[in-house]
């Protein structure tokens, strides 16, 4: 198949008609039509002969206001694609943008920051502190970024509300359920209105109902508060929920789904051996 069919996941209208405009106040400083952008993306681990090439020349780019789907076998990449898009692992060659910035010459320390500050993460474990109060949890990447950035009690108030949790916010992660839990997780990956969400596998351990809500959920993001969101799933169901499904095999981009139902893309999936 051809090996730059990654390269146009979303088709860019000079006009900035593929971002839907966000309504949040920080878009100042943007100078890139794209949250995310992967150019060329090559990536393997290990060396010598247990190398293993897990991202060959990949090329993807996610407008804001984008929700992206990456499904693919066992092994062919995701994992990978989704740290090296969030700056967790840096690329052997290629280049990867955040908000139109190189990540490349940034140190480790500046890598930390970029994190914590405009990426949000969501995992399919939650990775909530129990001891923590659900609301706690949510402000914490706030606090950790310590002067830096301030606690915007309004924009808490609206994802509390968002999430359904304005009145669980005082109870821990074990006295919420897993669905709670995961929404809880989703509110702390917004506090810091980051460029873009990454979510890795967010509705692997809900049951069926919890993981529809979750769904909704991002799908809503996206729709009402223009968030970008990169999600990372083995469930067809889950990526007909995105506005574009980027299929991986073998650390390939090999083909591109749009708005397309749960059994088109499981559909497409057997084809790819899975
Ligand atoms: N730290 C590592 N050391 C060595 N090889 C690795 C490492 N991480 C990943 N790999 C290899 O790179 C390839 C891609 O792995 P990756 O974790 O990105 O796949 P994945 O699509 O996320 O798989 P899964 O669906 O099982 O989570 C695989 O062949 C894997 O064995
Ligand atoms: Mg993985």
């Amino acid at each position: 198949m051809d090996k730059h069919a990654g390269s146009a996941i979303y088709h860019h209208h000079e006009d900035g008609a593929a971002a839907p405009s966000r309504s949040r106040g920080d878009a100042g400083a943007r100078h890139s039509p794209w949250a995310v952008r992967l150019n060329s993306v090559t990536k393997s681990h290990g060396s010598g002969r247990a190398a293993v090439t897990a991202l060959d020349d990949v090329t993807a780019e996610l407008p804001y206001g984008s929700f992206t789907a990456v499904m693919g076998p066992s092994g062919s990449g995701k994992s990978t694609f989704l740290h090296c898009a969030s700056g967790l692992e840096r690329p052997d060659r290629g280049t990867v943008e955040i908000a139109g910035r190189d990540l490349a010459p940034l140190n480790e320390r500046q890598l930390t920051q970029l994190r914590r500050e405009r990426v949000g993460f969501v995992f399919q474990g939650f990775n909530l502190l129990p001891a923590l109060t659900a609301e706690q949890n949510i402000t914490l990447p706030v606090r950790l970024a310590g002067r830096r950035l301030r606690l915007d009690t309004g924009w808490l108030e609206q994802l509390l509300a968002y999430v359904g949790l304005t009145d669980r916010r005082k109870h821990r992660p074990g006295e919420l359920s897993g669905g709670q839990q995961q929404r809880v997780a989703i509110a702390r990956a917004l506090i810091t209105r980051p460029e873009v969400v990454f979510a890795d596998e967010p509705t692997g351990a809900l049951d069926t109902t919890s993981a529809r809500n979750v769904l909704e959920l991002l799908r809503q993001l996206v729709d009402e508060v223009g968030q970008t969101v990169l999600m990372v799933t083995h469930d067809p169901v889950a990526a007909s929920y995105a506005d574009a499904v980027l299929l991986l095999a073998d650390g390939r981009v090999t083909d591109v789904l749009h708005r397309t139902s749960a059994e088109a893309i499981a559909e497409r999936m057997t084809r790819l051996g899975v």
